[in-house]
């Protein structure tokens, strides 16, 4: 069966309740739409992946079972093996081979999209006028999204053989697309 973004959307929100995890979902999603798009590849499957990438998390919040426990509970509701295998390649952890641009893309806009929402988060302009410079300049001072591995940032745009700055680009540009559901001002394309 394959799978569609409603279905997604339902698993996501069965096992996440909290608004931040689910936002992160859904910035994760806007970003594989948008690469999806440039690749010319299934949209609405890399926006499936992108949902469910971390949905349970928040039942599994420790390395030794996320994401691995999930996916018996994905398999279960039906899932693509490809969505699984999909999902699973994103943990570092699991040392899966990220052979496809899905996986690719995946682990490059994971790390990444958290990064720039938290970039976003402190411009009084929101996401509207942030600009790869910038987020080049933070990912540079380690106290600023400590959480945020800049080496799984750095790696991520180059497996995708994307220069950082274009790749920073596209995140920024995806992501403004629903800022207000991520919580963000600045909607809509830059001015000027
Ligand atoms: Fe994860
Ligand atoms: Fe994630």
């Amino acid at each position: 069966m394959r799978p569609t973004r409603d279905q997604a959307w339902e698993t996501l929100t069965l096992y996440t309740k909290s608004e931040a995890l689910r936002r992160h979902a859904l910035a994760v999603e806007a970003c594989l739409r948008f690469y999806a798009r440039r690749f010319g590849e299934d949209e609405e499957l890399w926006a499936v992946v992108g949902l469910l990438h971390d949905f349970d998390y928040e039942i599994h919040p420790t390395l030794d079972k996320h994401p691995q426990d999930g996916a018996p509970i994905l398999r279960a509701e039906g899932y693509l093996e490809e969505v699984i295998e999909a999902v699973l390649s994103h943990a570092e952890h699991l040392g899966m081979p990220r052979d496809a641009p899905l996986k690719k893309a995946l682990f490059a806009c994971d790390e990444l999209s958290g990064f720039v929402h938290a970039c976003a988060l402190v411009r009084p302009d929101g996401i509207g006028t942030l600009e790869p410079r910038s987020v080049r300049k933070k990912l540079k001072q380690p106290s600023f999204a400590a959480g945020v591995n800049r080496e799984e940032v750095y790696r991520g745009a180059e497996e995708l053989g994307l220069d950082l700055d274009e790749h920073i680009a596209n995140v920024i540009a995806a992501m403004r697309e629903i800022a207000p559901e991520l919580g963000l001002r600045g909607a809509g394309p830059a001015k000027g």
